[in-house]
């Protein structure tokens, strides 16, 4: 099993190119999955540069509706054609960024940027999914993830909008891919705006496993308190982990605090960085 980060903010190789978005390429015996796309600029690039063909791709699983994740669907269906796209049905949820600075607030729309109709007619097939699912064997969608811990706060300058009301987003549809391996539990993340260690809780519940090979993605720490982020950093040292490889909204700040508190188990999963199992 391989796993390629395609998209990310960052680019630690001579290839590819960096984006305000999170991608995933993921080999295994059964077949080769698409864990998000990105915003679209970077993932047709990517994959090319990387060798990693977006048209044998069985599945794609999107972790939440933003566009930084969503984005690159057009780019990949022109690709691929017909293919199965799970994701959560809040996934074309409305969504806003508000930013304050200096007095003034700017809203900006972060949604996933395409109607289902239109992704459709692209070859999407959308099976959407609320629960904890076993999508083929070995692969599983965390589904709604149930907020426990006290510490873990939602973004407060992020909104959505149902039914015509906007309200703080509670990211129902925030969901994390696992792939079971002889290895450990190996946790890939959009944004986890569920919380990691929520996540990481529902995940041992969900499959009476703690061992965990590896944890990737975005973790959103460096957007919320230093509270959190030292009291997630607290429960992460006590939990069975081998190998930590965020990036994405984990921030700068947040990952040096990873860095430092892992050594040599952390490893930044910027575009071309590769899990291999
Ligand atoms: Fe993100
Ligand atoms: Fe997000």
């Amino acid at each position: 099993m391989r796993i390629t980060i395609l998209c990310e903010n960052t680019v630690g190789r001579r290839i590819g190119l960096g984006e305000h978005g999170f991608s995933a390429y993921i080999e295994t015996d059964q077949g080769n999955y698409l864990f998000d796309t990105g915003r679209g600029h970077s993932i047709v690039k990517n994959s090319l540069e990387l060798n990693k063909d977006l048209k044998t791709i069985k599945k794609i699983f999107l972790s939440h509706g933003h566009y930084d994740h969503t984005g690159g669907l057009p780019e990949v269906l022109k690709l691929v054609g017909k293919v199965d796209v799970h994701a959560h049905s809040h996934v074309f949820l409305d969504r806003i960024h508000v930013i304050k600075e200096n007095g003034k607030e700017t809203k900006r729309y972060v949604g996933l940027p395409y109607k289902q109709k239109y992704l459709e007619s692209l070859g999407a097939n959308f099976i959407f999914n609320k629960d904890f699912v076993e999508i083929e064997k070995g692969v599983f969608l965390t589904g709604e993830v149930p907020r426990k811990t006290s510490f873990e706060k939602p973004d407060s300058t992020l909104f959505s909008e149902i039914d015509g009301k906007t309200n703080q987003d509670i990211f129902s549809d925030d969901q994390s891919l696992i792939l079971d391996t002889e290895k450990g539990l190996i946790l890939i993340l959009g944004c986890a705006h569920s919380g990691m260690i929520n996540i990481i809780n529902h995940v041992i519940h969900k499959t009476r496993e703690e061992k965990f090979f590896a944890i990737l993605g975005g973790t959103h720490l460096d957007f919320l308190t230093p509270e959190q982020l030292e009291e997630s950093i607290k429960v992460l040292k006590k939990m069975n982990i081998e190998k930590i490889g965020v990036c994405h909204c984990t921030g700068m700040r947040a990952a040096f605090r990873l860095q430092q508190e892992f050594g040599d188990q952390f490893f930044y999963g910027h575009v071309g960085s590769t899990l291999e199992i």
